[in-house]
This record gives C-alpha cells, structure tokens and sequence, in this order.
C-alpha cells in the first residue's frame, strides 16, 4: 500500500495548523518536515519547536527529513519535539551506522536519504538497521523542482534488493512528485510518496492527496 506523505515546505505557514489537519482528514498517512541548515544545502527551514507545536494538531507520523550538517546533534531535541522518524543524508555522516542507533534509542524509527548521484552502495550493508531509504528524486534544498527521471533504475535496483533479501525497509522518494510521476516511482517501486508543491500549492490539496495516491496505486493495482 503507496503512502502519501505531504511536506509542509509549501504549506502556507501563516495556517500550517489547518493545513496539516486538512491533509489528514485527506488521509494522508505521514507528515514530511524538511529541516535545513543553510550548508548541506542552500537554504533554511524549521527546527524542533515546529514539530513540537504541530505535534497537538495531529497524530500523522511525522517524519523529519533532516538536510543539515553534523545531524547527529539534533536528534535528541526532535525526539523530545514529538518526532516519529529521522531521515538523515548520508553525505553528511561519516558513522551512519551509529547515527541509526542513536535515531532508535530515542524511541524513532531511522532513515537514510540519498543525493541523486549518491550511489546505493552507501546502505547496502546497513539495510537491515534501516527502516527506510530516501531516494532524492530532485537536488535538495527547494520545493517545487523538477523530477530527476535518471533516478528511476536507481529505484528499480533498490526495490529488487529488498523484494531478495526479503527486507521490510520502506523506499522514499522525495522532489518533484506529481500525477505524472507518482505513477513512474510506485511502478519502479516506492512505498511512501513526498508530495509538497503538488498538494499545498494545489486549490484543493485535499483533493490532490487523494489524486496522487490513485494515480500511484493504479501502477501497484490497489
Ligand atoms: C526538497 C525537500 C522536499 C520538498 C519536495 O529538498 O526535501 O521534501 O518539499 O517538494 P516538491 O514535492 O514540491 O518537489
Ligand atoms: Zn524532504
């Protein structure tokens, strides 16, 4: 089953409350929350005091993306925010093995996201500690980008190595989602769709969550 995860980075943040209550009631099943740092990529976001003033509007699992530097600083205060998971990059971990670790003492589940020209080879032998895997499907740091077809194989090769080891962790994709594309990355094999621009910069993003989710489960047959 495709999850929808619509990411406040294009929400009106003058009525984010309602914004997320209104995905909810869409049925999207998780909150994405791009985190950046102004260095690991160009430009800035939230921290742990919106997740923790959100946490009252809704019982979405939300999903921190975290896109800053030294990542592992951060993790205690989002967990204490109400964080449900952390998604780190790895480029930005010399000890991702350990950072995972860390992310599930807190009670979180782990992931980890990749840069389109990051290669898989990165997880592969961390698979198994891993919840979910992030595939960029556009350059971090933006909202509203455009899909980076070149990801698509990448997608492919992750999902055939999960369906062989039989392994439970979740594919992610994340940038320029839309009807058309969602279609393409639940065909290659994405479990859970993050959607901003397609769904709050819609007239009716509650409608658009349910339009993606179709357009994404007619691939998988659901
Ligand atoms: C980009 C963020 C994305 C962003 C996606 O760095 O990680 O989550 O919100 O936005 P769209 O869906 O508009 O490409
Ligand atoms: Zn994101």
């Amino acid at each position: 089953m495709i999850q929808i995860a619509p990411s406040i980075l294009s929400a009106d943040f003058s009525r984010l409350g309602d914004q997320v209550q209104m995905v909810e009631e869409a049925g999207a099943e998780v909150l994405h929350i791009d985190v950046m740092d102004g260095h690991f990529v160009p430009n800035l976001t939230f921290g742990p005091a919106i997740v923790k003033s959100l946490r009252n509007h809704s019982k979405m699992r939300f999903d921190v993306h975290l896109m800053v530097e030294e990542p592992e600083k951060f993790i205690v205060e989002f967990a204490k925010a109400g964080a449900d998971h952390i998604t780190f990059h790895l480029e930005t971990s010399l000890h991702a093995h350990r950072l995972i670790q860390q992310i599930k003492e807190q009670g979180m589940t782990a992931g980890i996201a990749l840069n389109p020209a990051t290669p898989l080879d990165g997880v592969k032998y961390i698979l198994q500690d891993l919840d979910m895997v992030l595939l960029m499907t556009v350059n971090p740091g933006f909202g509203g980008q455009n899909f980076i077809p070149n990801v698509l194989p990448k997608i492919q090769v992750l999902h055939r190595h999960l369906e062989q080891t039989q392994s439970s962790c979740l594919i992610q994709v994340d940038g320029g989602i839309n009807l058309e594309t969602a279609a393409m990355v639940a065909q290659a094999g994405a479990h859970i769709l993050v959607a901003g621009a397609a769904v709050f910069a819609q007239a009716d993003p509650q409608q658009a969550v349910k339009n993606i989710r179709k357009a994404a489960g007619l691939m998988k047959g659901e």
